[in-house]
Parts: C-alpha cells; structure tokens; sequence
C-alpha cells in the first residue's frame, strides 16, 4: 500500500516541477482491479437505473470483473440481466451471469413471501455472497466491490475516488429518504442498529470526510491485498445473528479492519428495505421515494435506452383536484422537464402554466391588466422595491385564479416547478384532502417558508392555522379562495403573492401593508408537515430565483412607466 501511494505522490511531481525529472517511459500505475459482485432477486423495477449508472461509472472497464447472480425472480430480472450482458460483456474483462430458471417463481420452504427474511433466504444469500467473495478472490483482484442491485450511482466518479481513499473497506454514503442511510454509527450488545448523535451531521454532510464505523453495506468496496482481507466474510460467528451484513461487520471488528464511511461527494441513492411486514406495493412506493429523491438532486436520472422499456410509471390522473397546475418560465426548460420527470413518477396529471416572464413583462399583453404596484412597499429583508420577477410571479398566480373562476373549477393544486416531494407524496396528500374535505377553508399551503417560531395550532391532525410566511411553493385553493383573492383587487396595489397571501389570512406583520386591504377573510391552512419543499435553498449549489436575479421596479409606478424600465 505504501509503495503504492509514493508512487502516485511521485507522479504528480513532473506537473508540479518540471525539472526534477522527465520520464523516459510511461510508468503511470494502472488503476487497480475491482470484482463487482451483484445478487439480484425481482429487481425489474431498480436494475434499468442500477444497471445504467454502473455501466456509466468511470472506471477503466477492462480493470473490471462482474460478477452477478440472479434467482428466484417473479420478474423480468433474468431478462434485463441477460439482455444487458449480452449488449456490454465484451467492454469488461469479464461478466459471469448465472440465473437459475428452475426457481423462478418460487420460495425458500420457510419463506411466507417474497420479501420474506426467513432463515433459509438468509442462509441462500450468505452462501451467495461468500461464492462471490470465493471467485473474486481466486480472480486476484485488488478489490470487491459488493453492491446491492437496487443503488443508483448517479456519481461517475465514485469507484475511482472510493479507491483513491486507499482504505482496506469503504463504504459511498448513499441517499434514501429520511434518516435511512447504509451506515451505522453504533451497534448494540446484539449486534443490531443503535442511533447516537453522530449519525445525523454525516448523513446530512454538516460533516465531511470519511468516518470509522461499525457498519456499512449495501454497496461496499474492500481492499483485498490487505492480508486481513482473508478474514472478511459473511457467514455469522458464533452467537451472532444469521445476518450477512452483521457478520461483516464483525469479522472486520474482530480483525481490527476498519470499515469507513465517506460523504465528501453526493454518490448515489438507495431505497429503504422492505420489512418482512410490508406489502409488495410500498416497495414500488420506495422507489419512487428515491427516484424522486435522485430526480431533484440529480437530474437526469440516467436510464440507458436498451432498458427503458422495462420501466413502468402509473397511470397519470389529477389527483381529485380539477386541475394542477404548474407554473414555469419557458426559458427554464431544465426546471420544467425535471419536475414532468417527478411527475411521471408521482402518476400526476398536470397542466403546464406558462409564467409571466418578469424579464420581458410586456404590459400591453392582451391579458395583462393595469398594475399599480403598491405604494411604499419595501422588501423586509433586502430594504429594496418590488422587482420585475416578482410582478411577474404575482401575474402568473393571479391568471391561475382567474381561469378558476372564469372555468368554475372547483378545486385545483397551483405548484411552482422548483419544489422536490416528500417520501410517499401520494398517499400523504391523498391522506390530507381526505381530511378537510368537510371542513371550512379556502387554501391549504403544502409547501411554504415558515417564517415564526411560535409553534402554529393545529386544526386536524395534518394541518395547522398558518401564521406569516413566505414563499408560494404549493398550495390548494378551492374556488371560494380564488374569488377572495380577485376581490380584493390586488393589481391596483401590487405587492409579492407570497406577502399577499398572508395579508389575505390576516396574519401579515405590516399593519401599513394590511390597510391596502379591507377584506382579509381568507381561510387559510397549511400540511403540516409540508409536502413539498424547495429542490435548491438560497446559497446553495444551483440555486437560481428568477425573482431575486431580476430588475427592480419603482414602486407606485404606472403600467406604463413599468414596461419602460423592464
Ligand atoms: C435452483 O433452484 C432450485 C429451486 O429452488 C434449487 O433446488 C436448485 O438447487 C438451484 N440450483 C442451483 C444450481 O443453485
Ligand atoms: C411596513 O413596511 C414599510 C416598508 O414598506 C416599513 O417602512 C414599515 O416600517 C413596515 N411596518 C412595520 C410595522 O413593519
Ligand atoms: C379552463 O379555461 C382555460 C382557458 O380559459 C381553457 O384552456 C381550459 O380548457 C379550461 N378548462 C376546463 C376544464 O374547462
């Protein structure tokens, strides 16, 4: 290992001083030889993307061996598997592909379904995963990279810098949703998962680098030139549970190896496993989970086009409203089809609103109404006048109520097209409307900033009475609210829709603003918690606001003087 490192430190020198020798020859190392190992069981619905990313790493091919098995499907795993390896053997050194037909469809004896972890489906993954450690040690390669087939490593870069870490077992921390990672930070008396308070800074990257832990799995690399290599395995020691993963760990434990962790780059995603308990449909749920997940994190989620085809989406409907709307600047086309991408995923059926283009507002659109924007209005944090952005905001929300009240449209989801879903959005927004159906209100926020730390009270078990906040991310208004909101004329006194609406529910801050408007009956709730969230917060990488970027405007101005300065 030493040597192996000098000599890399040795072939950075030529670029740094170019006079401390010059190479007769090319002695640059090659990367070292990595066995993948894949078990795969009725992952129809992850292998297009898990294969797809893999084939995408970049990582010397020839440096690398696959090695997969595929049993007991009840899918077209064997198919895609197949399908692929006939397409792309000859990029690898080598791929050994075996299926067993004659368990397609079946069950382990013990095993009450599929996802069942009895004893026997332990003991078959354990002997399976040893073979894999058997062959790919017989192969000599310098690594196993043992991976679960249903990871998206959306990184590229992943195996090369997983290996340029030089550590004897290394883990990529992988994104699920909520607090489900493929580490642990602590591991009970019985060898099973235990929380401590380091767990949350590394998988929400407050803390960089690569951890010492007690567990990792899922996709794992080891090194194994290591001579404790030979120690690794995943048959249990004695007294420990019958668990693959644990066993791991222990015989690392055992042997002083550490295993690491490391979160200094976004690698790739992973869905939460299926507890023994669940039903087959939530996996699919989990898996829009974390394609929804990569989607916003990590657009385009790849999917090479021999495989496409095995993907499924459900149905597209309109979710019980009349209509949901999403609200897009045409010249943000990347935003848009990341967000038709969500919401293929979601099974939504949505109707793209062309946003007013604060850029190039032209006041003598047809459409376009006078605007007055409201006198003395002053951003509360930037101390600047209204911008064109926002007017333009503003405009594109207000047309939405307009073709409410002009259609009747009793019910409709108005979104804005930078917003990421949370885990199960479906069921969690089906669950909310069910809700309130009966109850008396006008709008329902499911994604704003909340801006108060009083803790707002709750009206039904999902929703809270919202005081100030920002942003309009989300809502659902019912036709009730969309003529509220045209009532009181908000064009003659414009101000941004995300401090109208609170001034509308009556918990705006500015009693001087409030006074523009006598009738500020709109009964507001909000999802608590929120349903949708912002896919980029302000400062952070690729954040862009079209309303922050955009000229400002004078306020009071007239129509006419505004299209001017636009
Ligand atoms: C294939 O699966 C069958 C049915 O479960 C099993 O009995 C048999 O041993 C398996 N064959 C191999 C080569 O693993
Ligand atoms: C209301 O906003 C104006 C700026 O538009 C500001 O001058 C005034 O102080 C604000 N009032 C309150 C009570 O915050
Ligand atoms: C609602 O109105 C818009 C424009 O006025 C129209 O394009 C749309 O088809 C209408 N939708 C329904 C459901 O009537």
């Amino acid at each position: 290992m030493c040597k192996f490192s000098l000599l890399r430190f040795v072939l950075l020198v030529p670029f740094i001083c170019s006079w401390c020798f010059v190479e007769p020859y090319d002695i640059a190392v090659k990367w070292p030889t990595i066995g993948i190992a894949v078990l795969v069981r009725n992952k129809a619905h992850t292998l297009p993307y898990f294969l797809t990313c893999l084939h995408d790493l970049d990582y010397p091919k020839d440096r690398i061996y696959l090695w997969f098995h595929s049993d007991y499907n009840e899918d077209k795993s064997d198919e895609i598997l197949t399908k692929w390896v006939e397409r792309y053997e000859s990029d690898y050194n080598g791929v050994q592909l075996t299926t067993n037909s004659s368990s397609t469809g079946q069950l382990q004896p013990d095993q009450e379904r599929p996802h069942h972890w009895s004893p026997q489906h332990f003991e078959h993954v354990i002997n399976l995963r040893e073979q894999a450690l058997d062959f790919i040690r017989k192969l000599w390669a310098d690594y196993i990279f043992m991976v679960d087939a249903d990871v998206f490593l959306t990184n590229r870069d992943t195996l090369k810098d997983l290996v340029k870490k030089q550590l004897p077992v290394v883990a990529p921390m992988l994104i699920s949703d909520g607090i489900y990672s493929n580490f642990w930070c602590a591991m009970n008396e019985y060898y099973y998962y235990k929380r401590t308070d380091d767990y949350m800074p590394i998988l929400q990257r407050e803390q960089r680098g690569c951890f010492p832990v007690p567990m990792v799995h899922t996709a794992v690399l080891a090194d194994l030139r290591r001579r404790a290599s030979d120690a690794l395995g995943y048959r249990p020691p004695r007294h420990a549970p019958l668990d693959d993963i644990i066993a791991f760990a222990l015989h690392a434990q055992k042997h002083d190896i550490p295993l690491h962790i490391c979160n200094e780059q976004l690698y790739g995603f992973a869905p939460v496993p299926l507890e023994a308990t669940d039903d087959p449909s939530s996996d699919l749920e989990q898996l829009v989970n974390v394609k929804l997940e990569a989607i916003s994190r990590h657009y385009p989620l790849p999917l090479d086009p021999l495989l496409a085809h095995y993907v499924t989406y459900p149905q597209p409907w309109k979710y019980g409203m009349s209509e949901i709307y999403m609200i897009n600047l045409e010249r943000r086309r990347e935003r848009r089809e990341m967000m038709e991408q969500s919401f293929k995923e979601l099974g939504m059926s949505v109707k793209l609103f062309k946003a007013i283009d604060g850029r190039k507002l032209d006041m003598s659109d047809l459409r376009s109404p006078s605007i007055t924007l409201m006198q003395g209005y002053e951003d509360p944090y930037h101390r600047r006048p209204m911008k064109a952005g926002e007017v333009g905001c503003f405009l594109s929300h207000y047309f939405i109520w307009k073709e409410m009240v002009a259609n009747q449209s009793e019910v409709a989801l108005v979104l804005e097209d930078d917003i990421h879903f949370v885990p199960f959005f479906r069921l969690r927004f089906l669950t909310l409307m069910n809700e309130i159906k009966d109850m008396d209100w006008d709008l329902v926020y499911i994604g704003r900033k909340i801006l108060s730390d009083a803790d707002e009270p709750y009206v039904s078990e999902h929703t809270t009475a919202p005081y100030y906040s920002y942003w309009t991310l989300g809502y659902v208004l019912r036709l009730s609210g969309a003529e509220k909101l045209l009532a009181a004329r908000p064009l003659d006194r414009l101000l941004p829709v995300d401090e109208f609406l609170p001034i509308m529910f009556d918990k705006h801050p500015n009693a001087t603003w409030k006074a523009n408007f006598l009738n500020r009956n709109l009964k507001a709730l909000s999802a608590a918690p929120l349903l949708v969230h912002p896919t980029h917060y302000t400062g952070q990488e690729g954040y862009i606001s079209d309303t922050e970027d955009s000229a400002v405007v004078a306020p009071g101005t007239p129509s006419e003087n505004a299209r001017n300065e636009l």
